[in-house]
Parts: C-alpha cells; sequence; structure tokens
C-alpha cells in the first residue's frame, strides 16, 4: 500500500516537474471571469415571520406551531363559534375528504366514493382557516399541564399557514399566513393588548426612522373575543389596516378549562402577506407563490 501510494507521489512529481503545467496553462484560460455563485436567501415570507418572531420574542411572547389540519373543536367550537355561523360554510372551508380505501375500495373500486374525513368528535376535518385554533391548543396544553393547580400565565405567538378557498387574485391567495397573539394572566387588559401592538409596530416599521407608530383601534366583532377590534397603525402618512383583535371571550376561557373569574387575556391575528407586501412594494400577492428566481432574488 505504501509503496503503491509513493509510487503513485512521485509520478505526479514527475509530471508536474516535466512541464505538463504548460499543457495546464494553454487548456484554461485564467483571465476568464468567474461563474457568478448564485447566493441563496430567504423567502419574503420567511424573512418576515422571522422578523416577527424575533420582535415578539423581545416581548416575552414564546413562538409555538399548530397543526394545518384542524378538527372543528379547535377551529370552530372552542373559539365560540356556533354551529350555524356562517364562518362554518363549506364554500369558505377547505373540508377534508379521505380517498376510498380498505377492504371496501378494493372490492368496488368503481362505487367507492370519497368520503368525509372525520375528526375525534365524529365532525370533518378541514385545513384550518385561521391560526386562532393554536390559542385553544396553547390554553387546553397549560390547564392539562397544570393538573388542577392555576396554570401559569400564557404568552405566546403562532405564525403560520392558513386556508380558505378564495379565487386567487392581486389580493387573495387560497394559502396565506398569519400571526397570533395570545397573552393570558391574572388582570390582563386591553391596555396591555395595545401597548404590546404598540411595541411591536414601534419596533418593526418605526425603529430605523425613529417615527412614532400610533396604533388605533376601531370597534369590531368576532366571536372569541369580547370586546373586539380591528386595529390599525399610522404608519407612511396613513392609517393601515393592521387586523383583528380583543380580549379573550369568558365563553372561551370556559370551553379550555379556566376560570375567567381568575385570568384574563388578549389576543390578536394580522395577516403576514399583507404587511410583507407593504413592506416591500409588492401589489400582487400571487408573485410571492410564482416560484420565479426573479422575483424572489429582489428580497
Ligand atoms: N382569526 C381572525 C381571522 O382570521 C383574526 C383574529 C381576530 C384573531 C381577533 C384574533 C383576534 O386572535 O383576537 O380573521
Amino acid at each position: 500500500m505504501k509503496a503503491a501510494v509513493e509510487t503513485a507521489f512521485e509520478a505526479a512529481q514527475g509530471r508536474l516537474a516535466s512541464g505538463t503545467k504548460s499543457v495546464e496553462k494553454s487548456a484554461f484560460d485564467i483571465t476568464l471571469p468567474g461563474r457568478p455563485l448564485r447566493r441563496g436567501r430567504l423567502h419574503p415570507i420567511t424573512q418576515t415571520i422571522e422578523r416577527m418572531k424575533e420582535i415578539m420574542g423581545r416581548l416575552g411572547f414564546t413562538a409555538v406551531e399548530g397543526p394545518e389540519i384542524e378538527d372543528d373543536w379547535h377551529n370552530f367550537v372552542a373559539l365560540n363559534i356556533p354551529e350555524v355561523h356562517p364562518a362554518r360554510d363549506p364554500l369558505d372551508n377547505f373540508y377534508l375528504s379521505t380517498a376510498a380505501c380498505g377492504l371496501a375500495a378494493e372490492k368496488d373500486t368503481h362505487h367507492a366514493k370519497p368520503q368525509a374525513a372525520l375528526g375525534p368528535d365524529g365532525k370533518p376535518l378541514l385545513l384550518r382557516s385561521q391560526t386562532s385554533t393554536v390559542q385553544i391548543r396553547t390554553m387546553e396544553e397549560a390547564v392539562a399541564a397544570a393538573e388542577g393547580k392555576t396554570p401559569p400565565p400564557v404568552r405566546i405567538v403562532s405564525l403560520g399557514r392558513v386556508y380558505r378557498p378564495d379565487t386567487a387574485d392581486a389580493t387573495h391567495y387560497p394559502m396565506f399566513h398569519q400571526i397570533e397573539g395570545l397573552c393570558i394572566a391574572p388582570g390582563v387588559t386591553m391596555a396591555d393588548l395595545k401597548g404590546v401592538l404598540q411595541m411591536f409596530w414601534q419596533s418593526y416599521f418605526g425603529l430605523e426612522s425613529n417615527e412614532p407608530i400610533e396604533v388605533r383601534f376601531r370597534p369590531s366583532f368576532f366571536p372569541f373575543t369580547e370586546p373586539s377590534v380591528e386595529c390599525d397603525i399610522w404608519h407612511d402618512g396613513r392609517w393601515m389596516e393592521i387586523g383583528g383583535a380583543g380580549m379573550v371571550d369568558p365563553n372561551v376561557l370556559r370551553a379550555v378549562g379556566y376560570d375567567p373569574e381568575q385570568v384574563t387575556g388578549f389576543a390578536f391575528g394580522l395577516g403576514i402577506e399583507r404587511i410583507c407586501m407593504r413592506q416591500h412594494g409588492i401589489t400582487d400577492i400571487r408573485d410571492l407563490y410564482a416560484n420565479d428566481v426573479r422575483f424572489l432574488a429582489q428580497f
């Protein structure tokens, strides 16, 4: 082995010494410009998500995730959305169905029809239409972990995909992203909500320019908050609508096992695409998902 390596090494040395170099020289034109390396980068939506997570993290909010396939309880019932609410309309949700499978399908491949995919409660599963589902999962876990004692305060954000059967146009897409925030503790008030949103947006838009960001609440309605507000921020010389928020409805707290006499909380939910598009001057949401590198390389 050693001998073989040594012979090969000597042969190589011999080749180098005997002017093979000049042949190589003529084969390569070292004055040609190199091939540019294409550097990858994060998708603008991912960049926006990372930035939001980082700012909320500094405000003490832990980022958590939830499943994109949800059941009736987490997407609707626990969020105080009643059985007859229009938000449950099949035209507004992606309900799931199973491909026919198993023995029945093997026997009767022609007539086996896809069936509604059912959750543990026997109700149809769906692609979540809002990240508010993660509020429920987080509070349920906190209550379960406390084993009958008072659960510790909850401060979370959840950023992820949501799905609605909208026809794609410049401002709609059947999949988009939301950031959801939730804070539960004794004595949390709407002033805390406004303060957190103010600090969040100050960091997000106003840090560099040092321009003070103003947060404005307008009365609104969501089944899972009471009172509910639409939130606007004053940025770049105009009011910009950024999403919904409010104080967690006592019905929601009760649904997950909290005593609304003991704790209160606030929640908010914002669309991420809208912020990202505004920030970068993107005018068509479809550009974000066309996977055109010439577009994506700009961010
Ligand atoms: N889930 C709402 C939506 O998709 C947004 C929202 C509004 C979330 C108010 C919240 C909230 O947490 O408090 O339109």
